[in-house]
C-alpha cells in the first residue's frame, strides 16, 4: 500500500520507491507538512520534523504554549490570519464579513485508483492498481463547510496529483475568493525557479531565477493559460543539472487563469502554491453547493530536469491524453494556412491535396477561411457553415474529393469566437462577453462568445456537429485567437460574475468532451494563436497542440526545447514552412526545417505547388523518413542534450523503448570557422549494445557513445560548393541515426 496512516501520531505517509510525501494532523486540527522528497523508510512518528520552538513575538494558538504558531509551522492547506500571515491557499468571505477560516481534521478515506474530477480534465488510471488516492476531510464548524483535500500517488512514477473540494453545508452562503489546488511548504529556499515564459510566436522560453525572500510568481489573468507564462514551474537545487540533482515540478491541469506562486518567508521557508488565479474568481456557495479545484501535478526527480520531463512526458502521453490517437503515430499533414491564408478556392485546395498525396503526405488540413463570409479576419466567426463562393460543394463535397484522392481531410474551427460581422452576432449580440455600458475591446477583430452560458455552447455544438457529421473529417484544429477582456455574462446575476471566467473554461471543456465523445475517430489538435493554450488541460481532449505561429526552424529550436520541459514530443505540433519564413524572413535549408519539425507531430505548412522539383524530391524523402521513425520519435524516450538558451548549438535525442534505435538531432544556427573539437555524450543507450552511427559511419558500444560521446566536430569546409549541399553554412543540422547491430 503506498499510503499509510499512523493512528498514534496522526501521520500520513504517501510513498512509492521514488518519493515520500508526509504530513500530519496538528494539535489544532490543521494539517502540517513534514516532508516531500526522495523516498525514505517509514516510521510511526515523524514529529521531530515539526521543529516547534518558542519564538519571540510569534502569534501563538494556545494559551500558555509559546511553541505552537502557524507562523512557523509548515502546512498543507493554510488559511490566513490566525498566526500565518503569508499568502493562504484559500480565502473565504463569510456572512458576517469575516475571512478567518479554521478547517480542522475530521476523517480520511483511501481509494484504489484515481476517481475522475467532475467537469474537469485530469490524469487518470486504466487499472486501479496504478495509483492510490487519499481523501482527507476537514471541517469548519462556524461556516459549516467541508474541505476535502485529495492526493493521488502513482505506484510506478514519482507523481503526486492534488486537488481540493469545498462542500458548503451551512445555512448562510459563503463566498470563495481563492481556492488553490495545492500548497506545499518546504523547509528551505535553496532553489532556483524555472518557468516557461514568452509571448505570441516566442512561447515557452526557459527562464531560471534564484529564490529570494518575498514572492516570485507567474500567472495568467487573460482567460487562457497564455503564451506569456505556461502553467508550470519547477524548483531546482542550484547544483542540479539536466541529468543530476533534485528538481520538483508543479504543473497545472487547466486552460484558464492561473497562479503559480513561490513565497519565501524570512525564515527561509518556501511556500509553493498553484491554482486558479484568485483575481477574477469570486464563487458564492449556497447550502448544498460545492466547488472543485482543478488538478495540480507534482513530479519529483533526483536525476535532474531531464528526468522530471520524462516523467511528465510519460504521464501526460499515457494517462492524461485520451482517445484513439493517444497511442497512435500521428498522420503527416499539410496545412494550407501559410500557403494560402484566406485566398483559396476548391480548385486550389484540391490541387494542393493532389500534390500532397503524390509526396506521401497523409492528411490535408483546411485552415481558417472556409466558413461564413470569411475572406479576411474581420468577418464570419460564429457562422460555421461553408462559404459556397469559395467551396461550391461545401465541406462535404470537398472532403469527399480529398478522400477520393486517398488523403484524410482535416478542418480548422474557432468555436469560442464571434465576429461582429456575422449572422450569429446579428442574431445574438447578447451572447458575447461584454460589460454593459462599456466599450468592448477586440483582439484580431474578434469577440468572445459567452461559453459560461450553456445555451451558447449547445448552439455552437449543433452547428459544428452538422458540418462534421455530414463530411469526411479525420482531424480538427481547434483555435482560440485572443485573450479575454471586459468579461461579463448577460445571463448571470451581479454576484455570479466572479464565476464567469472559470465557467467559460468549463464550457470549453464540455464542448470538447461532447465533440471528442461524439467523434472518437477524429484527431483533435488544440491551438491558440499558436501556443497560447499549450497546457495539460487541453491535452486531455486533444493529444497534440500547435506549438507556435513562429514556424522558422531556428526559432523553433527554442520553442520546442522549452515545450519539451513538460510536454511529450507526440503533443508538439511542428511543421515545415516556406522560405523566406513568414515570421522572421529567414531562409533555412529544407533539411533543417524538417530536422526540427521531425521532433513533433510533423507536417508541412506551405503551398506545395510553389516548390521546385528538387525540393519536392526532398520532401518525398522526408515523408518516408518520418514514416519510418515517427513511432520512435513520438513514443520513445526524449533527452535534451544541448540547450539553445545556453550554447551555440542545440541537440536532443530520442531512444526507442527497446534501446535498439536512437535519433540525435544536432542543429548549428551559425557557421563558425576553425572551430574546436566537439564530443556530445549521448543518453539512454544500452551500454553493452554495439551500435552503428550514421554520418560518422562508425560502430561503437553504447557505453562509449554515452561516456566518450558522439563526435560532432565540424570538418572545415573545403569549398564554397559545400554551402549548397547543406553540410556547411548557417542554419545547418544533422540527424544521426544510431542502430543496434
Ligand atoms: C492562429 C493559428 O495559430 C494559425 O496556425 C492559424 O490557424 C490562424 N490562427 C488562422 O486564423
Amino acid at each position: 500500500m503506498p499510503i499509510l496512516f499512523h493512528e498514534t501520531s496522526q501521520t500520513f505517509h504517501l510513498y512509492n520507491e521514488h518519493v515520500s510525501y508526509i504530513f500530519k494532523v496538528l494539535k489544532n486540527g490543521h494539517l502540517g507538512q513534514l516532508y516531500y522528497g526522495k523516498h525514505i523508510r517509514d516510521r510511526e512518528n515523524f514529529d521531530h520534523l515539526l521543529e516547534m520552538q518558542a519564538r519571540s513575538m510569534a502569534v501563538c494558538r494556545f494559551e500558555g504554549d509559546l511553541s505552537f504558531s502557524l507562523e512557523h509551522l509548515k502546512q498543507e492547506y493554510p488559511a490566513y490570519g490566525s498566526g500565518d500571515m503569508r499568502h493562504p491557499a484559500m480565502d473565504i468571505i463569510q456572512e458576517n464579513g469575516s475571512r478567518i477560516i479554521d478547517f480542522t481534521y475530521r476523517s480520511f478515506e483511501l481509494k484504489k485508483g484515481k476517481p475522475k474530477l467532475p467537469q474537469l480534465p485530469a490524469t487518470y488510471v486504466e487499472d486501479e492498481s496504478e495509483a492510490m488516492t487519499l481523501f482527507v476531510t476537514l471541517y469548519d464548524d462556524v461556516m459549516e463547510t467541508e474541505l476535502v483535500l485529495s492526493y493521488t500517488i502513482y505506484e510506478a512514477m514519482p507523481v503526486i496529483c492534488r486537488n481540493a473540494r469545498f462542500i458548503h453545508h451551512g445555512h448562510f452562503p459563503i463566498s470563495l475568493e481563492s481556492a488553490m489546488s495545492m500548497n506545499l511548504d518546504l523547509p528551505d529556499k535553496d532553489y532556483e525557479m524555472i518557468e516557461l515564459t514568452g509571448a505570441w510566436s516566442r512561447e515557452r522560453s526557459v527562464k531560471e531565477r534564484k529564490l529570494e525572500h518575498g514572492i516570485q510568481s507567474i500567472y495568467s489573468m487573460r482567460g487562457n493559460s497564455s503564451n506569456n507564462f505556461n502553467p508550470f514551474i519547477a524548483l531546482k537545487r542550484a547544483d542540479a543539472t539536466e541529468f543530476s540533482g533534485e528538481v520538483l515540478g508543479f504543473s497545472f491541469v487547466y486552460s484558464g487563469n492561473f497562479l503559480a506562486q513561490v513565497e519565501v518567508d524570512t525564515y527561509d521557508v518556501t511556500r509553493v502554491s498553484m491554482g486558479i488565479h484568485p483575481h477574477c474568481l469570486s464563487w458564492k456557495l449556497n447550502q448544498g453547493e460545492s466547488f472543485q479545484t482543478p488538478e495540480a501535478v507534482m513530479v519529483y526527480s533526483d536525476q535532474g530536469l531531464n528526468k522530471m520531463s520524462q516523467v511528465y512526458h510519460e504521464l501526460y502521453r499515457n494517462r492524461l491524453a485520451r482517445g484513439k490517437y493517444r497511442d497512435q503515430v500521428r498522420p503527416i499533414l499539410v496545412n494550407n494556412w501559410e500557403g494560402t491564408y484566406f485566398d483559396f478556392d476548391e480548385e486550389k485546395i484540391l490541387s494542393m491535396a493532389k500534390t500532397a498525396k503524390e509526396l506521401g503526405i497523409e492528411l490535408f488540413v483546411l485552415d481558417d477561411g472556409w466558413f461564413g463570409k470569411r475572406n479576411d479576419d474581420t468577418t464570419g466567426l460564429g457562422d460555421w457553415y461553408p462559404n459556397l463562393n469559395k467551396l461550391p460543394h461545401g465541406i462535404k463535397g470537398l472532403s469527399e474529393k480529398v478522400k477520393a484522392l486517398g488523403l484524410q481531410f482535416g478542418l480548422w474551427i474557432e468555436p469560442e469566437m464571434v465576429s461582429h460581422d456575422s449572422d450569429l452576432y446579428r442574431q445574438h449580440p447578447e451572447w458575447t462577453l461584454a460589460t454593459p455600458k462599456r466599450p468592448s475591446s477586440h483582439g484580431r477583430n474578434q469577440y468572445i462568445l459567452d461559453f459560461s452560458n450553456d445555451e451558447v455552447v449547445d448552439y455552437i455544438y449543433a452547428m459544428l456537429h452538422k458540418v462534421i457529421s455530414e463530411s469526411f473529417i479525420s482531424y480538427i484544429k481547434w483555435d482560440m485567437n485572443r485573450c479575454m477582456s471586459e468579461v461579463y455574462s448577460t445571463v448571470k446575476s451581479a454576484e455570479d460574475q466572479g464565476k464567469v471566467m472559470h465557467q467559460y473554461i468549463l464550457g470549453v471543456y464540455r464542448l470538447y468532451e461532447q465533440l471528442t465523445t461524439e467523434f472518437p475517430d477524429i484527431l483533435f489538435e488544440s491551438c491558440s494563436s499558436g501556443g497560447a493554450r499549450f497546457d495539460p488541460g487541453m491535452l486531455y481532449y486533444a493529444p497534440q497542440c500547435w506549438a507556435s505561429d513562429d514556424s522558422d526552424a531556428i526559432e523553433r529550436l527554442k520553442i520546442q526545447y522549452g515545450t519539451s520541459i513538460v510536454y511529450p514530443i507526440s503533443s508538439i505540433g511542428a511543421h515545415v514552412s516556406a522560405v523566406p519564413n513568414h515570421q522572421v524572413y529567414r531562409s533555412t535549408p529544407i533539411e533543417t526545417r524538417a530536422n526540427v519539425a521531425y521532433f513533433g507531430t510533423f507536417g508541412y505548412e506551405l503551398d506545395l505547388n510553389q516548390l521546385d522539383q528538387e525540393t519536392l524530391d526532398k520532401i518525398v524523402e522526408q515523408v518516408a523518413f518520418m514514416k519510418e521513425y515517427r513511432e520512435i520519435i513520438q513514443f520513445g524516450t526524449f533527452y535534451r542534450l544541448k540547450s539553445p538558451f545556453e550554447t551555440k548549438v542545440t541537440a536532443w535525442m530520442v531512444v526507442s523503448k527497446d534501446q535498439n534505435t536512437a535519433l540525435v538531432g544536432y542543429y548549428k544556427p551559425l557557421q563558425e570557422v576553425n572551430t574546436a573539437y566537439e564530443r556530445l555524450p549521448l543518453c539512454g543507450l544500452a551500454p553493452d549494445k554495439e551500435y552503428h552511427v550514421s554520418i560518422n559511419e562508425i560502430d561503437c558500444y553504447g557505453d562509449e557513445l554515452m561516456n566518450v560521446g558522439l563526435i560532432t566536430s565540424d570538418t572545415p569546409p573545403q569549398s564554397i560548393d559545400e554551402i549548397h549541399d547543406g553540410s556547411h553554412g548557417d542554419y545547418t543540422s544533422r540527424i544521426y541515426i544510431i542502430k543496434a547491430k
